[in-house]
This record gives C-alpha cells, structure tokens and sequence, in this order.
C-alpha cells in the first residue's frame, strides 16, 4: 500500500530530537523526503546515515532567516520542490514572569517560536506555489491556550503562533496551502532538560524520567510521546486533511479538558473545599445517599 506521503517533500525544523524526529521517522516511513533541520550536528548526520535516501540534514539556526533560506532551497536543489513545512523547533525560552521581565530574553523567545516560524513560511511558500499547494504545521502547545503550562514568554509565544496561523491560513488558503498548528501537551522529550540549560545528554536522560512519570499527570494514564505528535502532524500533512485550514489540534491526553478533580476521583474538588468537605466525607455522603435511594 502506498505511503500517505509518497512523493512529497518536507521540511522539518527541531528534527534531531523529540516531536521533530518522530516526525521524520514517520514522514519517511509514509513515503516522504525531508529535509531535517536543526542545531544539533551529529544528531542530524545520524539521520542521514539512517536514511540515506530519503533525508537530508542541514545546520540551521530558525533566529536567522538566512539559515532558513537556506534549509528550504536544499529541499528544492535535492528533492524538487517542497509540500509540508512542518516549523517545529522550540525552546522553554526566558523564565522570567511579569515583574522581572527579562526584555532580552523575550525577544529571543520570540525569535526562537514566532519569527522562524513566520519566516520559514516566507520561504516555502513560493517552492508550494509552484507545487500547487501545500501544507504548513507549526507547533504551539497547549500553553498557548491555558495558563500554567509554561513561562510567561513562551505562552505568550505559542498563543501568537496558534493566531499567525490562522491569519497565515486565511492568506494563504485560496492558494492551496492549508496552515495549521497542533499544541502538544505533556511530551516527553529533551525540551524539559535543555529548557534549564542541562546538557543535551543529561536532558535527553530526563525524558526518559518524564515518559515514567508522565501517565500520571492527565486523564489518559499513559506518557505522551513524539509519535503522538507526529501523527496529528502526519494527518496534518497528507492530504486526508485536505478540507482543514486555520484551525489548532490539541494532542494532550486530555490535560486541558478540566481540572484535576474532574478526573481523578481521589482529588478534592476545590467547591467542596470551599464548603469544608474533604474528598473522604464527600464520599462516605455520595454512599449513604445511594444507600438511602436503594434502601
Ligand atoms: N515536549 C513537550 O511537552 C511540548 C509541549 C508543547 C509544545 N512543545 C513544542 O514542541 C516543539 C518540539 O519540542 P520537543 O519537545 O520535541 O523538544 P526537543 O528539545 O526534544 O526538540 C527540540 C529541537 O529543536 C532544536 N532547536 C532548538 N532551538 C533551535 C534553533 N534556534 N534552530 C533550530 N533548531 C533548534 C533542538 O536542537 C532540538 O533538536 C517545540 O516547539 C516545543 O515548544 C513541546
């Protein structure tokens, strides 16, 4: 059976690592040829060695537009042209809140997961016209749509991306080229890691403790993974998709459909903890009452 991306060509920025090379492994297995793109070296020469048909890595920096310029006219000079952008590096960026703003740092926030994504579709935008269309992804997260899940200027980013692709969607869509953003929510990958300044190595060995602890933290008891990710981005991507523009996939077990106590019985509700009852009272009350209805 034919691949669901047999014949296109991708560009996938963050590809060394986590959600990017998931969705390397999983575009060449479905037929594509990518592009990876990314700052780690050896990580994406490896690539290469793994498939040395259908991959191409290049060192590429997504602050630096030229980088990029760079990264999408190697699709076009070593595959012919390009059909899904898949603009995906990324970085916790600047830790700080409200009060200590670091106005460095957010600039370079927003450099790392607005501006390169922004400029990447600058730059492939042309090579899908000449395709006669394509598909643009770009990953916000579900900090982008809530509070709590992430710092300040990295919230504030990923809502940003989520919007551009909306309005880049209504731009764009007349000329068939379909933009859209998934959030990811807990995945469990090198980001935590390198987001504190660890190295890669010591952060790639905390994913592994995230991907233990992760089936806790949503109402799915089960880790989120790259390949979650890069399976919305696969839909995304082929033409299954083909009716969907300006819109967000979130791919996040679940986190995001409430609080704690609506899904974990053994959490307090904070109404009866406003009330004064813990969770064991309420549940002895939930008892008698059946108790006293079957009875
Ligand atoms: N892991 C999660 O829980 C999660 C949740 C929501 C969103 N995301 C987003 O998913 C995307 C991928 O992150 P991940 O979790 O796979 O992390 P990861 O650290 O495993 O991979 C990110 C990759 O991006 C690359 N990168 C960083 N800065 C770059 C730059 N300036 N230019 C080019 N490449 C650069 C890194 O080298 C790395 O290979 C990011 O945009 C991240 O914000 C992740």
């Amino acid at each position: 059976m034919a691949g669901r991306l047999e014949g296109k060509i991708a560009l996938i920025t963050g590809a060394a690592s986590g959600i990017g090379l998931g969705a390397v492994e999983l575009f060449v297995a479905e037929g594509a040829c990518v592009v990876a793109a990314d700052m780690q070296d050896e990580k994406g020469a490896m690539l290469e060695r793994r498939f040395p048909d259908r991959v191409r890595y290049i060192h590429c920096n997504v602050t630096q537009e030229a980088d990029i310029a760079r990264a999408v006219a190697l699709a076009d000079s070593q595959f012919g042209g390009l059909d899904i952008l898949f603009n995906n590096a990324g970085h916790g960026g600047s830790t700080t809140g409200v009060a200590d703003m670091d106005a460095d740092g957010w600039d370079a926030t927003f450099a790392l997961l607005v501006k390169g994504p922004a400029m990447g579709m600058k730059h492939a935008v042309p090579l899908m016209l000449k395709r006669g269309g394509g598909s643009i992804i770009n990953t916000a997260s579900i900090a982008g749509l809530q509070a709590g899940f992430g710092p300040l200027a990295y919230s504030s980013a990923k809502c940003a991306v989520i919007h551009m692709s909306r309005c880049a969607a209504a731009e764009l869509s007349p000329q068939r080229i379909r933009v859209n953003a998934i959030c990811p929510g807990l995945i469990a990958t090198s980001i935590f890691g390198a987001s504190m300044g660890l190295s890669r190595e010591v952060a790639d060995q905390m994913a592994a403790r995230v991907a233990e602890m992760g089936g806790k933290v949503q109402p799915i008891p089960k880790a989120g993974a790259p390949d979650d990710i890069a399976r919305a981005a696969l839909y995304l991507a082929s033409d299954d998709s083909v009716f969907v523009t300006g819109t967000h996939i979130v791919v996040d077990g679940g986190i995001t459909i409430g609080g704690r106590s609506s899904w974990d019985p053994t959490a307090g509700s904070p109404f009866l903890e406003a009330l004064g009852i813990s969770a064991e009272q309420a549940a002895e009350m939930r008892a008698a009452m059946a108790a006293a209805k079957a009875g």
